[in-house]
């Protein structure tokens, strides 16, 4: 299945690649830095423990009252008009103080769905309505039914699910793109999350953009190459490098 969002550095595109990457043999699955889940989604359930997590308390919200909530959440955002007024008043109320869970969740969610390429940050000029992505609750309510969410910085995350039977699939902001994040990220993150990724006891398999840092903070790990159009130059003439990278031969 989609996910039922869009989010900047979504694996949309990539997401068949990596899950053909995935390892053959594993029995508890963790999407470390998980977005809108499109590799989550986009897996078959088969029983095996899974783990959705994300330093974004705001997102995490979201997925927590989609699970437990879904139908209250759905009348919520039924009552935001379309307006750039109310955009703008989600990005104020969205964390504030005096809110509940649901109402905060839906101006987040409002904020995504109708911000340009869900920046949660820019007015989409485009005749959308936000209340519309609630038609798709109910299969994400079922798909979620039993992954655990958490909210964790990767490093605690890691260290709480590492068995030598475990997946992570990490997913940081890619170098130079950190700042659209609310959660931020910075070198020494790159830096902490490869001494991480090197001291586990499972499996990781990791994306970025192509990038010296990159390579070199993996040197010693099997990297895979991989291009996807550049839908931001136009017409796609120029191909944007990813890399994917892993611990493991197969
Ligand atoms: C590239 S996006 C993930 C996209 C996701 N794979 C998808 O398909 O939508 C990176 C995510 O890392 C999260 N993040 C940033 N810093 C983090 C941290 N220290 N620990 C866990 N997650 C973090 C961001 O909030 C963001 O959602």
């Amino acid at each position: 299945m989609k996910s039922f969002i869009g989010w900047i550095g979504g694996k949309r595109a990539l997401r068949k690649d990596i899950l053909t990457a995935f390892p053959s043999e594993y029995s508890r699955y963790i999407e470390v830095f998980g977005g809108a889940g499109w590799v989550l989604f986009g897996k078959q359930p088969t029983g095996q423990m899974e783990v959705f997590n994300d330093a974004d308390g705001s997102l995490i919200n979201i997925y927590r009252c989609i699970k437990y909530h879904p139908d209250a959440l759905a009348a919520e955002l039924s009552g935001l008009p379309h307006s750039r007024e109310m955009f703008l008043d989600c990005q104020n109320q969205f964390e504030q103080r005096g809110y509940t869970d649901i109402q905060r969740a839906a101006r987040s969610l409002y904020l995504i769905k109708m911000g340009f390429g869900s920046d949660r940050r820019t007015f989409a000029t485009a005749p959308k309505i936000a209340s519309n992505i609630s038609s798709s609750f109910s299969d994400v309510q079922d798909r979620l039914r039993k992954v655990i969410i958490e909210h964790l910085d990767f490093e605690q995350l890691i260290h709480i699910y590492d068995r030598p039977d475990a997946l992570f699939y990490c997913d940081p902001p890619y170098m130079g793109t950190e700042h659209y994040y609310r959660a931020g990220f910075s070198k020494q993150d790159h830096e902490r999350l490869a001494c991480v990724l090197h001291g586990i006891k499972g499996k990781f398999l990791l994306s970025y953009n192509d990038c010296d840092l990159a390579r070199d903070l993996y040197a010693d790990c099997i990297i895979q190459p991989l291009t996807r159009p550049n839908l931001l130059s136009g017409a796609n003439r120029n191909e944007f490098k990813e890399i994917l990278i892993r611990n493991y031969e197969s």
